[in-house]
């Protein structure tokens, strides 16, 4: 097999130290130089990245001929073995079919109104000429509705403590190399995992000597709910423990992430604020209205297309692919990146321009984005299992804030990326309030 395109070896020692500063910077200069599949590192830390739709394609189809555990891995010191996301094969299809139904839209929909009285709780305690860093108030906000969700309104007392000791472990995992199994960081994960997993099985435990069943929340599904296409078994205490810590996990901090950049583009791009209260209006957020706000959408999208929090993935090949003409042999690490791949001006006009008319079908000019060209949320079989979660949440949140609050950005330079497994504002969003009006409509479905 011919040689992949990439760093000779003796500019290896270069890239990376330069991959450690600015990962993601380097990928889109490697990517200008080499093309859409380029190799990088050497031996058992040899990485191939796939950008662009051509790359993709394969990619994203034939789950059998990829692994996934030993890329993520890592993350099994929060997720545990059985999570979804470090689950393989058969095991793997089997607790997806299991956990995606708690995801079903009407499910999420359903959510709504505890989205919306969370984020008017946040909005309530912001005063005018206050100083604040709108991401992290939108970040707690995020996760008591990650945790009300997952774990209903009885446990939701709980659900501070809950996310504060889980908060070592996931800053563990989050850290953008591999990570060495000793160490005081590790200990501190190895401990908030313990103290994590002694509230969830006690609730557990709590739930099933109670029979507690048919509750709207995540958790109670993973209880009762059983394999559509398997003998009826449901998941054992340690898959439904694995499964739910795992969701926090995927979801809280890039849900976060994806807000803080939305409130950032939409403050910092002169009249996208105003247009956005515009179509927001008045009138209370129901699932209805939300399917009809196309700007709101288009500052979504925007927004995961240059800031996808999901900044990189990959797994492993156990047989071959191909991939933009090249062919990659079993036991390759191969890795995309949706950031690099969004910002390609072959596949993306002016990919460094914040435009949210580029999603408007219905704009002069409207180009609809080659398949596989963006892909914040990977696409295929593994394709995110919280999408629309993540994006109800994300779009309630910002109307919700967007029509009571005005703030003066307090710097209009572009935060820098922080982490590729949950890209994020590094420093925060820092604002000023200049009026807020407080919401007297009650939440409603
Ligand atoms: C803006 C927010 C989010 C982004 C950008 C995001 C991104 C991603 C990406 C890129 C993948 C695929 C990785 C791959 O190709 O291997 C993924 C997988 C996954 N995500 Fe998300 N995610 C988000 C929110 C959530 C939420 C809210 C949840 C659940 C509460 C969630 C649960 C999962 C799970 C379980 C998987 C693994 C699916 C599988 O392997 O079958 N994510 N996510």
């Amino acid at each position: 097999m011919a040689r992949l395109p990439g760093p000779p070896l003796w500019q290896q020692g270069l890239t990376g130290v330069r991959m450690r500063r600015d990962p993601l910077g380097e990928i889109m200069k490697l990517h200008e130089r080499y093309g859409p599949v380029f190799a990088i590192g050497a031996g058992p830390l040899k990485y191939v990245w796939l950008i662009g739709p051509e790359a993709h394609r394969e990619l994203f189809t034939g789950i059998d001929r990829f692994e996934w555990r030993p890329v993520t891995k890592v993350v099994e010191v929060v997720d545990g073995k059985t999570a979804v996301v470090v689950s393989h094969g058969e095991d793997h299809q089997r607790r997806r079919r299991i956990v995606q139904p708690a995801f079903n839209i009407r499910r999420i929909e359903a959510q709504i109104p505890l989205m919306v009285e969370e984020v008017r709780r946040t909005i309530g305690r912001w005063t005018v000429g206050a100083d604040l860093d709108v991401y992290e108030e939108l970040r707690q906000c995020i996760r008591r509705i990650v945790m009300r969700a997952l774990f209903g309104d009885r446990f939701s007392n709980q659900a501070d403590e809950l996310g504060d000791r889980l908060q070592p472990a996931l800053d563990f995992v989050d850290r953008p190399l591999p990570q060495i199994k000793i160490g005081p960081a590790w200990r501190r994960a190895r401990r908030a995992r313990r103290s994590t997993d002694e509230l969830v099985f006690a609730e557990i435990a709590r739930r099933r000597a109670e029979n507690t069943t048919g509750g709207d929340d995540v958790l109670s599904w993973l209880l009762d709910a059983s394999d559509p296409e398997g003998d009826g078994a449901r998941l054992s205490d340690q898959e439904v423990r694995d499964q739910v810590v795992s969701l926090i996990a995927a979801g809280y901090e890039t849900t976060s992430a994806a807000v803080g950049w939305t409130m950032w583009a939409s403050l910092a791009n002169p009249g996208v604020w105003e247009r956005l209260r515009a179509e927001v209006g008045d009138e209370p957020i129901t699932a209805e209205r939300l399917r009809t706000l196309t700007y709101l959408d288009g500052v979504v999208s925007e927004s995961l297309r240059l800031w996808p929090p999901g900044a990189a993935a990959g797994r492993k090949l156990i047989g071959e692919i191909e991939a933009a003409g090249l062919r990659l042999r079993a036991g390759t690490i191969a890795l995309y990146s949706p950031y690099v791949t969004q910002r390609v001006p072959q596949y993306w006009p002016d990919p460094l321009v914040f435009r949210p008319d580029r999603w408007d079908k219905n704009a002069p000019g409207y180009v609809e984005p080659a398949p596989l060209s963006y892909v914040p949320f990977g696409a295929g079989p593994r394709r995110c299992l919280g999408f629309a979660l993540a994006l109800t949440e994300i779009k309630v949140l910002i109307s919700e804030v967007v029509r009571a609050v005005d703030f003066d950005l307090l710097d209009t330079a572009e935060p820098a990326g922080e982490s590729i497994a949950s890209l994020r504002p590094k420093g925060g969003v820092h604002v000023r309030v200049r009026s807020v009006r407080q919401p007297a409509a009650p939440a409603t479905t």
